[in-house]
């Protein structure tokens, strides 16, 4: 660009003072690429099959240069050289190479053809090639013989680049013990050569390969994702990255691995409370598999299920549980690849579990956890609030030993302390206040020890004198003040 915008138009252009800063001030300006008289990027890419220019100018140097010729040359990797183009105001055109006739090369300024109008000073050179090919590759050279300041030349280097075709695909594999394929990528017809490469989640490796491509000169590049599949594997999203410097952007292309396996199961539902006529207890076949599952089989372990059980796809469904429901149930699913089978231990008991402490441990123990975290920081909130109410109310004594009977009322009226258990009626109990049961440490009842400290734990408040004088107030009586779940 900061090229284009110094290209000097001869008539108006700068004088040999100026030019010099000017040449300072390109930017793009490659050593090699031009001697300083002779303007050229120093690089030129066009796609196959395209029209490229090679842009060439000599940059003025006043009225009194007189150029006498201007010609094109390749330059071979060993050093020859061959002329391609040339122009001479007096001999006219002419393209010595069979390789560029007339038909593909063209003066953009230069000669006599059609549009093209000879400019005086013979400033432009640029050269206009139609239909690249792969072997038109290589360093040009741009050379203005003037008079009398000698020859000036300048290199450019002509690339040929193809756009590939980029396209990713899993491969669908069997769980196994070898590392195989289980994504592809491949860029079709690149030149140069795409580079390919993997995000992945997993511990795979790429391996690559490359052929020629569709066209001459191009090259089609393949990077087979490969990894020991396991049944983990499958589902996995990992991503090809092509880049080409026909790209603006690296081209991402997600794959989704497919590893089949056989079903992977296990029973889920069961709460070890079964007892002699509940009815409608359920137990589900929790199934992996790949491809899906084509049949679920509920059984015992002595054989046969139960007749008051009856198996509906991956659901077992007891409706009324007898003593032959104690017993191992069994589920077996099979997919197109094989099988895979869990088992549970059923315990029937002649009447209900005693406590609901011990009922579905690990369901009532996630609620209850999560419930005493929330009534923790209720309470927490709750008792913070409180604080600042009676510190507010009762300016003078919030700290006194528990005699202000101003600040003890305000604090009922706003706290309105309420005791609500569930004895042995619910999984949860609580009760409205933060705190220990008894200041005095005088709590016997055992069982309310341990909540009582996580409680305390989970409270998080500083202990503040004014707030325990209060539960101190509430405990008079048969109160019980303080916060416990039980599960
Ligand atoms: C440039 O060369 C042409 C002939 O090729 C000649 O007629 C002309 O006088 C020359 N000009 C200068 C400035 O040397
Ligand atoms: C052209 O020249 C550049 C350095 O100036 C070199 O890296 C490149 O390989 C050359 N290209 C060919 C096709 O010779
Ligand atoms: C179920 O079996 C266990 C032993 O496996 C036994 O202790 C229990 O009494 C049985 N339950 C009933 C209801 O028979």
């Amino acid at each position: 660009m900061a090229r284009a915008a110094a290209l000097p138009p001869s008539r108006s252009s700068p004088t040999p003072r100026l030019l010099p800063l000017l040449l300072l001030l390109l930017p793009l300006r490659e050593a090699g690429a031009q001697d300083g008289q002779v303007q050229m990027p120093p690089e030129v890419r066009g796609l196959l099959g395209d029209t490229v220019k090679l842009p060439c100018h000599l940059l003025s140097q006043g009225p009194k240069v007189n150029v006498s010729q201007v010609t094109w040359q390749r330059l071979d990797p060993s050093g020859k050289t061959q002329s391609v183009a040339a122009f001479h105001p007096s001999h006219g055109l002419s393209f010595p190479s069979p390789q560029f006739s007339s038909e593909r090369l063209s003066f953009l300024a230069m000669g006599l053809g059609p549009g093209a109008r000879p400019s005086p000073e013979m400033q432009d050179a640029t050269l206009v090639l139609q239909g690249l090919r792969v072997e038109d590759e290589g360093n040009y050279s741009c050379e203005f013989a003037t008079f009398p300041q000698g020859t000036s030349r300048g290199v450019t280097w002509l690339r040929a680049i193809v756009q590939p075709h980029n396209q990713a695909d899993a491969q669908e594999v069997t769980v196994g013990s070898e590392p195989v394929p289980v994504a592809r990528c491949v860029s079709t017809g690149g030149r140069p050569p795409a580079r390919i490469s993997w995000f992945s989640p997993l511990n795979g490796e790429a391996r690559e390969s490359e052929v020629p491509g569709p066209a001459v000169g191009t090259v089609t590049v393949t990077s087979r994702y490969t990894l020991v599949p396991s049944s983990q594997a499958d589902g996995a999203k990992v991503t090809c990255k092509v880049e080409h410097e026909a790209f603006k952007e690296p081209n991402l292309l997600p794959v989704t691995l497919s590893v089949h396996y056989p079903p992977e199961v296990s029973i889920s539902g069961y709460d070890d409370n079964w007892y002699l006529g509940r009815t409608e207890v359920t137990l589900n076949c929790d199934v992996r598999s790949n491809p899906e599952p084509t049949e679920y089989v509920w059984s015992t372990t002595s054989g046969d299920l139960p007749a008051s059980a009856k198996g509906q796809g991956p659901e077992l469904i007891v409706y009324s549980v007898d003593r032959l429901a104690n017993t191992t149930f069994v589920c077996t699913v099979s997919n197109a690849l094989g099988m895979g089978r869990a088992e549970q231990v059923v315990l029937v008991r002649d009447t209900p579990r005693a406590s609901p402490r011990d009922e579905g441990p690990m369901v009532w123990g996630a609620v209850g956890g999560t419930l005493l975290v929330l009534l923790l920081l209720a309470g927490g909130a709750l008792a913070f609030i409180l604080l600042r109410m009676r510190r507010r109310k009762s300016p003078g004594g919030g700290g006194a030993g528990g005699t202000g009977g101003e600040g003890r009322d305000s604090g009922r009226g706003s706290y309105n302390p309420k005791t609500e258990v569930f004895e042995n009626g619910g999984p949860v109990y609580w009760t409205t206040a933060p705190g220990p049961l008894r200041p005095d440490g005088k709590d016997t009842e055992e069982g309310f020890e341990e909540e009582e400290e996580k409680a305390e734990k989970g409270l998080m408040l500083p202990p503040s004198p004014a707030l325990e004088d209060d539960m101190e107030s509430q405990l008079d009586g048969s109160l019980i003040s303080r916060r416990a779940v039980y599960v």
